[in-house]
């Protein structure tokens, strides 16, 4: 990396950055994990597909979420894309304990012993093909074990920090 771009990343406005970021739209998903008996997910906008053949996807994990050991260790996750409709759900699966991210939601376990949240677009559960340490984040890229997904709903779209159906 030449000098000048060096010092423009060291000295970047982190607000600024994340708002340049924002401008890329993504879908929202839920990403699960089952570590030691316990249930654990986040909402992740990271997701993305890398792979047909093999198929492979990825979404990164900050190293400072609490759920980071379960990500990283257990082997594998489920992610959950989500319906319009689920947007209630973004803000549950940010905070708070694990039991009560889950509490109460009509939910689909998986052979892998994993779960995926029922209304969601599309589901796949992968196994943990291989990790990179980037930065504060590790990117998970999964080896997809089994998917499914509906034709009809409306995958929940995020951009500019705004959710909107698509
Ligand atoms: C729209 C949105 C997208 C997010 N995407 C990610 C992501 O891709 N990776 C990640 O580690 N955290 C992401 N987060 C933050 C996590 O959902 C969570 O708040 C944070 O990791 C703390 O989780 P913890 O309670 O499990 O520690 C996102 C949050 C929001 C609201």
């Amino acid at each position: 990396m030449n000098a000048d771009v060096h010092l423009n990343l060291e000295t970047l406005n982190q607000s600024a950055l994340k708002r340049a970021m924002g401008c890329f739209v993504t879908g929202i998903a839920v990403v699960t994990t089952r570590h030691d008996g316990v249930d654990f997910g986040m909402t992740c906008n990271s997701f993305n597909t890398v792979s047909l053949d093999p198929p492979l996807v990825l979404w990164s994990v900050q190293r400072s979420a609490s759920s980071y050991e379960a990500f990283t260790r257990s082997g594998g996750y489920a992610v959950s894309i989500l319906d319009a409709d689920q947007d209630k759900l973004v803000r549950r699966f940010t905070h708070g304990p694990q039991e009560e991210r889950f509490a109460g939601l009509p939910l689909t376990r998986l052979e892998s012993g994993r779960v995926v949240l029922d209304g969601a677009v599309a589901w796949f559960d992968c196994s943990l093909e291989k990790s990179v340490s980037a930065g504060d984040h590790d990117v998970l890229i999964g080896r997809v074990l089994d998917f499914a997904s509906q034709d009809d709903g409306s995958p929940l779209g995020y951009g500019r920090g705004e959710f909107k159906a698509f």
